[in-house]
């Protein structure tokens, strides 16, 4: 089987962790990265060195047209999601994009629509997804082990200061970034929460910008009602000093389980015996530090979509799952202005 043909678009953080992921297997020879696209050439060329990348553009458009490619995966600010994506399905190529699918869910179904029109697969970025302890949580939960779901948190408490936002033209605005704190760090855990719990069916919401001098939120609230009837809240910020690993806890009326930065922190079901830290990673902080988070999640996320397009299947998150993170926190923008309660599904 020939090697899916990747182009890489962006060359900061996301894309980082990208081609950190494809290098955990790129042994197998089911991908190669055979072109990179950025604005910023001295990044693209950087980039293509330390990854050994032969051709790089500094319009993504060219790469499109030019360079052989089946692929492309897209690590550019958050209000170019929408237009790459469209672009690069209509030039025929396989889409995966980066987190958050888009900057809102109008944009979010075209691209369903667009993928699903011309038979191309249309993936998203949350490696959570493939994390074995999230999948160990999720199964149980599926299963019934924890028994009828009750509780669901997802709380993630961190901190960036003023020079993160400053530094950077597209972070703190809700023209480029589509949001603050939601939508760009806690929206791992919030796909998390959603993924275990199922659908929402209504939730409220308040937020407000505390720390900073930025247009977006960097604390917020949210309480929901999930369509199994369990209730569930949301916290996040980046104004929470000094910041605190990212958690999700669980609770059903049989047990309950903790995952707390990347670690399995507590699981008791009645009548087992109770876990306490597995797989706890010593000096894992990647709260503070995300140069530090391995890149075996993001690996396997990738892994399986290069492996859908060889198969002719749809990836494991595909645009549907990939939209399910932002619909809520489309439904927290909506309802923290007014306080009122949004019901599911949102319209926009
Ligand atoms: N999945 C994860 O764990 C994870 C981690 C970090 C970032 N991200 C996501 O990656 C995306 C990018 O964020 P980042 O932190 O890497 O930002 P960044 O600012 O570090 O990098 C963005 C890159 O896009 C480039 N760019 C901007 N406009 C462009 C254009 N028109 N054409 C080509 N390139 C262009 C910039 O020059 C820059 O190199 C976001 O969606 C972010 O949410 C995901």
């Amino acid at each position: 089987m020939k090697p899916v043909k990747l182009g890489i678009i962006g060359t900061g953080v996301g894309a980082t962790f990208a081609a950190q992921g494809i290098s955990t297997f790129s042994s197998e020879g089911l991908v190669e990265i055979v072109a990179v696209a950025d604005v910023y050439e001295e990044g693209a060329k950087r980039f293509s060195e330390k990854w050994k990348i032969k051709s790089r553009y500094k319009d993504y458009r060219e790469m499109l047209e030019k360079a052989d490619v089946d692929a492309v995966s897209i690590h550019t600010p958050h209000y170019l999601h929408y237009p790459m994506t469209m672009d690069a399905l209509k030039a025929g190529k396989h889409v995966l994009v980066d987190k958050p699918i888009a900057m809102n869910l109008k944009e979010a179904d075209e691209m369903i629509k667009e993928a699903e029109k011309r038979g191309l697969n249309l993936g998203v970025i949350f490696p959570t997804r493939f994390d074995p302890i999230a999948r160990k949580v999720k199964e149980a939960a599926d299963s019934g082990r924890f028994g009828k779901l009750v509780l669901g948190e997802a709380l993630v408490k961190w901190y960036r200061d003023q020079d993160y936002y400053a530094k950077s033209s597209w972070r703190g605005r809700w023209a480029t970034e589509g949001g603050g704190a939601l939508i760009n760090q806690a929206i791992h855990m919030i796909d998390l929460l959603r993924w275990v719990m199922g659908p929402v069916d209504y939730l409220w919401a308040q937020m407000d910008t505390v720390g900073h001098d930025i247009e977006v939120e960097d604390v917020a609230v949210a309480t929901l009602r999930f369509k199994n009837g369990a209730l569930g809240v949301i916290e996040g910020g980046t104004a929470l000093y000094p910041g605190l690993p990212p958690k999700f806890e669980l609770h059903g009326v049989k047990g309950m389980a903790i995952i707390e930065g990347g670690t399995l922190r507590k699981w008791s079901i009645e009548g087992e015996e109770e876990i306490t830290e597995e797989g706890v990673k010593k000096g894992l902080k990647s709260w503070v530090r995300p140069d530090v988070v391995p890149a075996a999640n993001h690996g396997a996320l990738i892994k399986d979509f290069v492996k859908s397009i060889l198969e002719g299947r749809k990836p494991y998150v595909d645009g549907v799952k990939g939209r399910e993170s932002l619909e809520i926190i489309r439904a927290i923008y909506k309802s923290a202005p007014t306080g009122e309660v949004v019901r599911f599904p949102v319209k926009e």
